[in-house]
């Protein structure tokens, strides 16, 4: 399987999501991550695809029918359980019910969304992936007497997630619910894909970010996990720093487009 490996696309920042985007226009803004006619090729999506679901599928669309993608599979990132507009804010009050939404319109929709329930084998490499969530364990590991309520409080005054995310009071709640989702595969996995990076350390941090205190909000600590599902390579974002390394034999590829503007080191590269 040749597949294209990124995160964080973030649509809604390129386009308006009030209007149909035509292909043209995807090509105008962001050809420099999507290229026609690359026979063959799947794209791997880790998550923050957008804040307007029905805008991600039509580009989506776009991408699967004129640019000539074989499958597009993502998984979601803490943007796209936002409420950004109006009426988002009516029609979801929680995150479940918005979760649920979103992974039903996906699958109808013909785009491979990985839920942490199933393994899916495209032409013969096996991949598997979840949103996955953040947790405190670096927070915890550099202030050993911290309270999860303090790392709360940070936490709501430090991230959106607390503010845009419906009905979600503690991070630890959606540390639960995204991880009692995982149903994990018994055979071996070739590729996996979580938003956010599964393992806890000061490590492959952007310069920029040394010493920032939304550090722990990047990453969780899933030494078990990574244990037990032991891929070759490991796709994440959330992150919008271009990062490509080798660890514990597992390699790690985060490369998200990020904000218009904003200099992520993006690579246009294939992977066989
Ligand atoms: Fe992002
Ligand atoms: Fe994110």
């Amino acid at each position: 399987m040749k597949f294209k490996a990124l995160s964080d696309t973030h649509f809604d920042f390129y386009f308006n999501p009030d209007t149909h985007i035509k292909s043209k226009q995807l090509s105008a803004k962001m050809n420099h991550y999507f290229e026609h006619n690359e026979e063959n090729l799947s794209l791997i999506i880790a998550g923050d695809l957008g804040h307007y679901p029905k805008q991600n599928i039509e580009i989506f669309k776009i991408l699967k029918d004129e640019y000539n993608y074989k499958e597009i599979i993502v998984t979601f990132g803490n943007h796209d359980y936002y409420n950004v507009s109006k009426t988002q804010k009516l029609d979801f009050k929680t995150y479940q019910q918005k979760d649920d939404y979103l992974v039903k319109l996906y699958e109808d929709n013909e785009i491979i969304m990985l839920n942490g329930n199933k393994v899916y084998d495209i032409e013969g490499t096996k991949i598997f992936g979840y949103p996955s969530w953040y947790d405190d364990s670096l927070y915890r590991r550099e202030f050993h007497n911290m309270y999860s309520r303090d790392i709360d409080h940070i936490w709501k005054n430090s991230m959106n997630d607390a503010r845009l995310i419906p009905g979600l009071d503690s991070l630890f709640d959606m540390y639960k619910y995204q991880n009692n989702k995982l149903i994990l595969p018994k055979e071996r996995i070739d590729i996996m894909v979580s938003h956010v990076r599964p393992f806890v350390s000061t490590d492959y941090i952007d310069y920029r970010y040394i010493n920032d205190v939304t550090n722990t909000f990047y990453m969780f600590d899933g030494r078990e996990l990574m244990d037990k599902i032991n891929p070759d390579i490991w796709i994440y974002g959330h992150s919008h720093s271009h990062k490509h390394y080798v660890k514990d034999n597992i390699e790690f590829i985060c490369n998200p487009i990020g904000y218009p503007a904003e200099d992520t080191r993006f690579k246009n590269f294939i992977l066989d």
